[in-house]
């Protein structure tokens, strides 16, 4: 048994999350984690909400609430719905926690110790009639290029031209509206990556077998334009973790704020001390701190490729230059993006599918299903409706579903509701065993790799191979000559229902317990020994017919859904 920590990019607060997220972090990582505890290992996985920065102090404005109230509701809410989403985190943190305060403050503490932090003064938009500095996206203008009157500080939305403040026509705050904006001198932060860069460098050229998405992307960011470049890690924000060292002032820097992108990754660690504070385990320092045990932990983390610089660069840079005994992470995988129908799924604008609304609209399962078999591996990939109901109708429905309601319904009727005695079995089982074994030796493989695609292809292979070993045993022919042949061929097919919802059970884990359920077991080994496996439920066991499985997506409800997510949420 080995032990693995595993934590998937943590979602910002504000609002709910759209299916391209999940498939990018949160989903992935579940199907890792509910694999590894499957296999018997000891399995620690974290997530959290990302609360800090400008966005979630304007969702929180929008909203018309306090920044702290925003984040708790939001906090419910995207909990409930990984909740609905089967996602089995064992704590779901926050980055606003009081661990994260003292952690991301004792990190800075640390680096400036180090000597990897320098403050440097800049000039920023100051706002009299706010009273505080403003940044980029609080301030909006005429856009210098194309004239539209909503420019932001950082881009105009109606030519996509990036902008600085400075560049703005006639800018104002879009706080107050006051046009009284002068540049005024700030002191910040600066994390200096560059100093760390060779030991960065080793580092990431070490990492075999990573994914090319994750190395190839930190290797751009390290040799690009000028490398590996400081950091600016504060912000004149109000809300967010206050810029402390350690447990002292930071003499200058009253009234600032760390960076969101510097405290978010230390929240993985803040998680799991949140995790103890919560009474779900006592010892966080076994999974984090390598001189208390954590060597002997695989630590892997999931995320989108936008996260990967943070993640392969900033964060270990964090935990490096702290010189502190700190876990750093075996293995990164990265996703490409989901897109939505032709075009990208996008929060702002309210375009695609989001998690509370899929929730609605079908069972957990469907969507997992369908989501990981076509993860954003190797490349983008594109939700369509018309992809998304055949797949579900073909993978689920027509082969597990079809193949648990013939063996249930048939036994019930010839031999009633217990696993038939009788008969033996012959050279068809014994191949039938044999392609399970190299089969789910082959399942394990790519689990164990990540690659999930390829994991999800052959579950679909196992499946596929139980229905066609039924369609050429005929056991409801097999019976008017044979009734023994027939009980054996019914009681190995009542044995690989069991075994479909172990092996499934990462991929769609309600229709697993469902499976386990109508088996009537407990038993939920993994299949070391596929012949052993399909022992498991002996003869005379009882069993219950399940209700269908997976009703499949009729052409109108397929009609009905495009047509109502063509637009955009409001
Ligand atoms: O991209 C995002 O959704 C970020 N909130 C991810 C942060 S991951 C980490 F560093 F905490
Ligand atoms: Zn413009």
């Amino acid at each position: 048994m080995a032990r693995h920590l595993i934590t998937s990019a943590i979602p910002y607060i504000n609002g709910v999350k759209h299916l391209g997220n999940l498939v990018g972090s949160q989903l992935p990582a579940d199907l890792f984690a509910r694999y590894l505890r499957g296999r018997g290992h000891e399995v620690l996985f974290l997530c959290a909400t990302d609360e800090h920065g400008t966005p979630a102090e304007l969702a929180a404005a929008k909203a018309g609430k306090p920044v702290a109230e925003y984040c708790a509701e939001m906090w419910q809410v995207q909990s409930d719905l990984a909740r609905g989403f089967r996602l089995s985190f064992d704590h779901f943190g926050r980055s606003s926690s009081p661990r994260n305060h003292a952690l991301t403050q004792h990190f800075a503490g640390r680096l400036a110790e180090a000597g990897l932090i320098e403050e440097r003064l800049e000039t920023q938009m100051y706002s009299p009639a706010d009273g505080r500095f403003l940044p980029d996206r609080y301030i909006e203008g005429t856009c210098p290029n194309c004239g539209f009157d909503s420019a932001r500080g950082d881009q105009c939305d109606n030519c996509t031209k990036q902008l600085d403040p400075v560049d703005l026509i006639d800018p104002h705050s879009t706080i107050s509206g006051s046009t009284d904006l002068e540049m005024r001198e700030t002191k910040h932060l600066y994390l200096l990556q560059s100093k760390m860069k060779d030991q960065l460098q080793d580092w990431i050229d070490t990492r075999e077998g990573w994914p090319i998405l994750t190395t190839s992307i930190a290797r751009k960011w390290l040799t690009d334009g000028d490398g590996l470049q400081d950091r600016g890690i504060t912000r004149d924000l109000d809300w967010g973790i206050p810029v402390r060292r350690g447990d002292q002032d930071w003499p200058g820097m009253e009234g600032k704020v760390f960076y969101v992108w510097f405290d978010a990754p230390i929240e993985y660690i803040a998680c799991a001390q949140e995790w103890v504070d919560a009474g779900k385990g006592d010892d966080w320092e076994r999974w984090w701190r390598t001189d208390q045990g954590a060597d002997d932990v695989t630590y892997t983390q999931f995320m989108g490729k936008d996260n990967v610089p943070f993640h392969t660069l900033s964060f270990p840079c964090t935990i490096l230059g702290s010189g502190e005994p700190w876990k750093l992470v075996d293995y990164i995988k990265s996703f490409n993006y989901l897109n939505y129908d032709g075009g990208q799924f996008s929060t702002s604008r309210g375009r695609g599918v989001f998690m509370d609304q899929a929730l609605e609209l079908l069972p957990a399962d469907f969507w997992r299903w369908w989501l990981l078999s076509h993860a954003p591996e190797t490349s983008d990939s594109e939700f369509t409706w018309e992809a998304f109901q055949q797949g579900v109708n073909k993978d689920l429905a027509d082969v597990l579903g079809n193949f648990v309601s013939r063996v249930t319904k048939f036994c019930r009727s010839k031999f009633g509701e217990t696993v038939p005695a009788g008969g033996s079995y012959g050279p068809a089982e014994q191949a039938l065993i044999d392609e399970l074994t190299t089969r789910i030796r082959a399942y394990e493989g790519h689990m164990d790799a990540i690659e999930i695609r390829k994991s999800a292809a052959e579950l679909r292979a196992i499946w596929s191979a139980g229905n066609e070993y039924l369609q050429a045993a005929a056991p409801w022919a097999t019976f008017k000559e044979n009734p023994d042949q027939a009980a054996a061929q019914i009681r190995l097919a009542l044995n690989l229902i069991r075994l479909y919802a172990v092996l499934s059970a990462p991929f769609i884990p309600d229709a697993a317990a469902r499976l386990l359920s109508a088996m009537n077991t407990l038993d939920t080994a993994w299949p070391d020994d596929v012949a052993a496996a399909l022992a498991a439920l002996p003869e005379g066991h009882a069993f219950s017919v399940p209700d269908n499985l997976f009703d499949k997506i009729t052409d109108d409800q397929r009609d009905d859904w495009q047509a109502r997510f063509a637009g955009t949420r409001s």
